[in-house]
């Protein structure tokens, strides 16, 4: 019996790692074409959308993890951002004239010109979408200072930089939905780019497939080389790869289910845009990159979902509250939180992180230690998305896989809990590593329970 849920695990294991091969096959069911391959992404999505997903989002509901405290005013460390589009003082009110980017304004386009005057009503637009909105009320205000003190009083593990800066602040994740906010373009591509150029350990000479200037010229040929670039690592920076296009693929996700349709001011609708959802993921307007995207969102999930059922033990420590100073709803809240880490744990297709960071013991440590680096490095990137409500959510979405990979990498000390409280426990997450994660482990989720409104809406289109 064991020795089969082993085989099945692998088998899985090694879908989700070659995604090389032929392709799209698991995804047929994306554009409504019955198709013979039985595929355990089903088994994924029937777990997520009936099991999983209702009682996440009632959790990331309660105030406990509505408030997430972040430092949003940090510089970029890397480069100049010179767009002032999507900042804060633009945020608010419209862009001036001369806050539209040096680029667009010395174009040899006049500034009344009909494309400048596009430009302008994006910017605002932007602007206006991407801000964040910190509204609290006073007395929200004085319960998260009453918490903070609780979380300081508990002991911890180490101090997030972010977190004790004077210029982080609570913001209520509930009024700033992650949604397409129309930022785009040279910027938004930029991030991008120098998170997959510089950062997923691959050399500037392969190309990544669907470079915008690359895809019309040569498609084929490039896609093989990057995928073949890719079968040839090891399987942890195939993996690392793996865990940021599948962030990327879900982040798009989210734009276009959470599309501005209609965008008349105090009249704002939104919804799903299936064209959108297409341009970013159809097998063929993608040369077959989009189902690899959608199959990398899948491995995320995964690693996610294994770091929570990981995390278990933390959790079901009598010392831990989810503190917001009612101890009936602190206690439901705690309750529902270990039933959904119960149901993660009962998960049958668990990923096996211990084929990560195994082999010689020395090439191992310094193979952890270079992929710690690059997702720190990831993180600071995140200070240069000039959209706001975007870093926002990128900032949570990093902050909540680096907490799931610290839990995956901490089995020991998770499993040495001490199971009296007068011991200083060796694992120790903060409030906000707390809430990073099962927020980012949300939006994995909600784009799970998302494709699946997509799958019927485009086998209506058919
Ligand atoms: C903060 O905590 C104190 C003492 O624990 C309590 O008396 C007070 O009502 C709390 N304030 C808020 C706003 O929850
Ligand atoms: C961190 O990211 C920046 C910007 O992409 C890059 O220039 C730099 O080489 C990276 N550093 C490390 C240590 O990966
Ligand atoms: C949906 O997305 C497409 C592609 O980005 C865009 O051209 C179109 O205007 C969008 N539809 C609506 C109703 O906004």
């Amino acid at each position: 019996m064991k020795m089969k849920m082993k085989m099945v695990v692998g088998s899985l294991l090694l879908l989700l790692l070659l995604s090389g091969s032929t392709d799209g096959r698991c995804f047929c069911q994306l554009t409504g074409d019955l198709d013979d391959c039985t595929c355990d992404v089903e088994t994924i999505d029937k777990f997520n959308n009936e099991q999983l997903f209702p009682k996440l989002k009632k959790l990331l509901e309660s105030d406990y993890f509505r408030f997430y405290k972040v430092n949003l005013d940090k510089p970029c460390p890397f480069w100049m951002t010179s767009s002032h589009c999507g900042l804060k003082a633009c945020a608010v009110k419209p862009c001036e004239p001369s806050e539209v980017p040096e680029g667009i304004r010395s174009s040899p386009h006049s500034k009344y010109s009909a494309e400048a005057n596009e430009q302008l009503v994006e910017c605002e637009q932007a602007g206006r979408l991407g801000a964040v909105d910190v509204s609290l009320s006073d007395e929200t205000r004085r319960a998260l200072l009453n918490w903070s003190k609780h979380d300081d009083d508990a002991e911890r593990f180490c101090v997030l930089e972010d977190e004790e800066s004077p210029d982080s602040q609570y913001v209520d994740l509930l009024l700033n939905p992650e949604r397409f906010t129309g930022y785009k373009g040279p910027e938004a591509w930029r991030i991008w780019n120098s998170i997959y150029e510089e950062n997923c350990f691959k050399p500037l000479t392969v190309k990544r497939p669907l470079l915008p200037d690359s895809f019309h010229s040569g498609p084929g040929g490039e896609a093989n080389t990057f995928h073949r670039w890719l079968q040839g690592q090891c399987v942890e920076k195939r993996a690392f790869y793996r865990l940021i296009s599948g962030l990327h693929a879900s982040i798009n996700i989210h734009l276009s289910a959470r599309y501005l349709l209609d965008d008349r001011l105090f009249q704002e609708r939104w919804g799903h845009n299936v064209s959108e959802f297409r341009l970013r993921f159809d097998s063929e307007l993608t040369a077959g990159e989009g189902p690899k995207r959608l199959r990398n969102l899948y491995f995320l999930y995964l690693i996610e979902l294994r770091a929570l059922a990981k995390a278990l033990p933390f959790f079901q420590q009598p010392s831990f509250r989810l503190y917001t100073g009612r101890p009936e709803e602190d206690q439901s809240h705690k309750d529902l939180l270990l039933d959904i880490l119960q149901v993660a744990r009962s998960f049958p297709l668990h990923f096996d992180e211990t084929s990560l960071f195994t082999g010689d013991e020395k090439e191992a440590a310094k193979l952890k230690e270079d992929v710690r680096l690059a997702f720190f490095n990831i993180s600071r990137i995140m200070d240069c998305v000039e959209c706001f409500k975007c870093r926002l959510w990128g900032k949570l979405q990093t902050q909540g896989l680096g907490t799931s990979l610290k839990i995956l990498f901490s089995e020991r000390q998770i499993e040495a809990l001490p199971s009296s409280s007068d011991q200083r426990p060796r694992f120790q997450l903060s409030r906000q590593e707390i809430v990073s994660l099962l927020n980012a482990f949300g939006r994995i989720s909600t784009s799970i329970r998302e494709l699946q409104t997509f799958r019927s809406l485009l086998a209506e289109e058919r």
